[in-house]
């Protein structure tokens, strides 16, 4: 075993991949179950606070944009449940991991989406900060978690980019508009910070991850690269970071912020965010309701597999090969 563990080190410091047929330490497994399975809980969960804003998006243009924006989130769940999946977890026991709280998913989506102005600042502050986090993740040491973070990136830029959008026509609007971006401003500034999680020193599981190449960068690294790009773009819009203690430090190079309050992050990651329950609750509903789907899916894919309409499967399907190739000619 201490020669396949040697040899597993040996693979991760080469920078080779690591895919799910390779030997693989118990611990390995597991840290990256916990890891992207709560991510894709993020994403799932994540829908919520803006997908209620799809019915009372300002205009039409507005709500096709934000509609694509929550089904991608729904598209990078459904990438992470599968990358799990090749870890030898099933589809349901992540779920019921999440809804039994044994699992966790991002501590931001438990606050509530109150305006429209909210949506502006979920895309650009929550998709900034997960594009800084996720970013990284593209050359993480496990092959399917690294592809699938490298197609979820590409659409967060997009995310970003419609969220501050929004609150650029917010900024040049009436006096009332502006400061409805500035409050949305105010209550997702610190909450964003706290997405990065503790400091690394106070983090169980760092140093670990650091050596096996899943987590390239330190929480407060990352925070403050978040930190130091998103205060300029503040500028920008013509709003008031709400931090009385954030200055320009021209000896590092960076932003210094006030003190974060991780007292308020402990009570949102244990279940008791503004939203916790209703999220929760929410996603439990829509499992029970979409039930009949799963298991109607099941039962047409163990029809193939037993091959019961086989020639219409057959036919069917060398004309979906057909318009692959069309596709492709292109
Ligand atoms: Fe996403
Ligand atoms: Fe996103």
């Amino acid at each position: 075993m201490a020669a396949a563990s040697d040899e597993f080190q040996a693979r991760i410091d080469r920078e080779e991949r690591i895919e799910p047929q390779d030997w693989m330490p118990e611990g390995y497994r597991r840290t990256l179950v916990r890891q992207i399975s709560q991510h894709a809980h993020s994403e799932v969960i994540g829908m919520q606070p803006e997908g209620g804003w799809i019915s009372r998006a300002p205009s039409l243009e507005r709500k096709v944009i934000l509609l694509a924006k929550v089904q991608d989130e729904g598209g990078h769940g459904l990438y992470l449940y599968g990358a799990a999946e090749t870890l030898g977890v099933s589809r349901d026991e992540l779920i019921d991991a999440m809804h039994t709280g044994k699992a966790k998913y991002s501590s931001i989506f438990n606050y509530p989406a109150l305006t429209w102005a909210d949506v502006g600042a979920i895309g650009w502050l929550v998709d900034s900060a997960a594009i800084v986090n996720q970013v990284p993740l593209q050359r993480c040491s496990y092959g399917p978690y690294a592809r699938a973070m490298m197609r979820i990136c590409k659409e967060e830029s997009f995310h970003q980019r419609q969220g501050y959008d929004i609150m650029l026509a917010l900024a040049r609007g009436s006096a009332a508009q502006r400061e409805m971006a500035q409050d949305a401003l105010n209550r997702w500034w610190w909450p964003t910070l706290m997405m990065f999680g503790p400091s690394d020193a106070d983090s169980i599981h760092s140093s670990q991850s650091f050596a096996w190449k899943i987590k390239r960068y330190g929480n407060d690294e990352l925070r403050q690269k978040f930190i130091d790009q998103a205060v300029p773009q503040a500028e920008v819009l013509g709003l008031k970071i709400p931090d009385d203690d954030l200055q320009w430090d021209a000896a590092t190079g960076h932003y210094r912020i006030g003190a974060i309050d991780w007292d308020e992050f402990q009570q949102v990651v244990s279940g008791n965010g503004p939203c916790s329950r209703q999220r929760l609750a929410h996603h439990r509903q829509v499992q029970e309701d979409g039930a009949w789907v799963r298991e109607a899916v099941a039962v047409h894919a163990a029809k193939h597999r037993a091959g019961s309409d086989g020639p219409k499967a057959a036919a069917r399907n060398s004309d979906t090969a057909q318009e692959g190739r069309a596709d492709a000619a292109v």
